[in-house]
């Protein structure tokens, strides 16, 4: 059984050091990535203060994201490149950090209760397989430091699948 350690929150950066180890740990041994995507997404709920979703949208094809195994309230299944954080986040290929939703142009409010939003996308040799997406109650959850960190987590993520067809 995998039993994730409480972390000191008082240094951030130290925070997510500690937790990319609890992650690597977590899916050392194991490449499927829905089973990962769900252990991903549960780890860092459990962890994370203040958030309300955090889970995975996969493209499967060009132009459209689909939700994949998360955290939180049931979640819109598809969203289109392009459209919402999360689109927007696939078409400019980098991570989208809004501090307030409600003044982010098309975003899309699956829990009326989220404020502030991360997205980071998961990159593989070069392609974009998807989204991670982390969404908080409070208005300005996210800095810099969590972007960097949750894109650490990703990148853990993304190299320890296998992304073979
Ligand atoms: N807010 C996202 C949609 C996904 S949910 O937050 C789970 C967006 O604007 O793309």
């Amino acid at each position: 059984m995998f039993a994730e350690k409480a972390i000191d929150q008082t240094d951030k950066a130290e925070f997510y050091r500690e937790l990319a180890g609890q992650l690597s740990a977590l899916l050392e041994g194991e490449s499927d990535a829905i089973a990962n995507a769900a252990n991903t997404s549960a780890l860092i709920f459990q962890m994370m203060p203040d958030l309300n979703w955090a889970g995975f949208y996969f493209l499967y094809s060009e132009d459209e994201l689909v939700v994949g195994p998360f955290q939180g309230k049931p979640a819109c299944v598809r969203i289109p490149v392009g459209r919402g954080v999360c689109g927007s986040a696939v078409a400019q290929g980098s991570s989208i950090l809004v501090e307030d939703v409600q003044a982010f142009p098309g975003h899309i409010a699956c829990d009326a209760a989220s404020r502030s939003e991360l997205v980071v996308p998961l990159l593989h040799e070069g392609r974009i397989l998807g989204v991670l997406d982390l969404d908080s109650p409070l208005p300005g959850r996210f800095d810099g430091v969590d972007q960097a960190g949750v894109e650490s987590l990703a990148a853990i993520y993304t190299s320890a699948c296998s992304w073979d067809e």
